[in-house]
């Protein structure tokens, strides 16, 4: 039996923008999915992940999909050599916090060693991203970047893609909301296009905004200025909320959050759904955000980032 693990995500400054090649920042959670081959005398895969409901069967074609494009991309006949692929770990299967790219990752992590392929993580990272594309066809990397990478990352699309690690003093806390709503992806990212096509001019000026917002966060990261962080969170998400990204469920737990003391909060990966990521460094204002979103009825991940 062989094992693999990938990091769940969260984007902290850029979801779409980073599709059109600006940078953006993501940072993996402690959070996981663990993939594990067995032998099988039929190929199988068995998704033991818990879950936002409804969210494998939403996924179910894009991630038959993804694992047709990873078998190709590393040359393995599942016909010929059967196996079977058990998905597990503490990382819940929802949008907004890089489940699919996880996945892939796992699974990719996992039949190079079953399958004693000797790939780098680099190339471990290169057929994760083949993965990301049953998922939705022109994925940027940054999602499997971070969940193969770990760590705080600066990331830019290009080729090759720019991948830095930022390194904080010191982790800070964040809480994750859940609207408990599953997004697809590609359908967001073909609308946001529409949108875009359709009103050049406005969106040019909101990239604008965005690339400058994102250099001054990359510099506040490097000050450990939470507070400036969290403004520019907060501006993020105005941005997020001009491309037609966010919803009002997004909204209410961005509110909430503010409300509470949180230094900046936002939305994060796909939007229309999907989670929300606030900034509330320290346990104590972690605790306090994390229970004011539960009692207004939301799910909610605590955790770090930068660790
Ligand atoms: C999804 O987690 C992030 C998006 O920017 C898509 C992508 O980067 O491929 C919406």
């Amino acid at each position: 039996m062989a094992e693999g693990y990938g990091y769940g995500k969260v984007i902290l400054f850029g979801e779409h923008f980073v599709v059109y090649g600006l940078p953006a920042i993501a940072s993996a959670l402690g959070s996981k999915t663990i993939a594990k081959i067995e032998k099988s005398d039929r190929f199988e895969l068995v998704d033991n992940r818990m879950e936002t409901p409804g969210y494998k069967k939403g996924k179910f074609y894009q991630q038959k999909k993804s694992l047709e494009l990873m078998f190709k991309a590393l040359g393995i006949n599942p016909e010929k050599t059967p196996f079977r692929i058990v998905l597990e770990g503490d990382l819940i299967a929802a949008s907004g916090i890089g489940a699919s790219a996880a996945s892939c990752a796992a699974i990719a992590r996992a039949l190079n060693k079953e399958f004693n392929l000797g790939l780098s993580d680099e190339k471990i990272n290169e057929i994760a991203y083949e993965g990301e594309k049953g998922y939705h066809g022109t994925p940027s990397g940054i999602d499997n970047t971070a969940a193969v990478f770990g760590g705080l990352i600066w990331f830019r699309k290009g080729s090759p893609n720019v991948i830095e690690r930022i390194k904080i003093k010191q982790p800070v806390e964040i809480v994750m909301g859940n609207t408990g709503i599953t997004a697809d992806t590609a359908e967001v990212v073909a609308d946001v296009r529409k949108r875009k096509e359709k009103e050049p001019k406005r969106f040019e000026g909101i990239f604008r905004e965005y690339e400058e917002l994102v250099n001054e966060a990359r510099k506040a990261f490097g000050e450990y200025d939470l507070k400036k962080i969290g403004e520019l969170m907060n501006k993020n998400h105005s941005l997020l909320q001009e491309i037609g990204v966010s919803c009002e469920e997004l909204d209410t737990l961005v509110n909430i959050a503010r409300e509470n003391g949180a230094l900046g909060a936002k939305l994060t990966g796909t939007g229309r759904g999907g989670n929300m990521v606030a900034l509330t460094p320290g346990k104590e204002l972690q605790e306090r955000v994390a229970k004011a979103i539960e009692s207004a009825g939301f799910k909610v991940i605590r955790s770090e980032i930068g660790v």
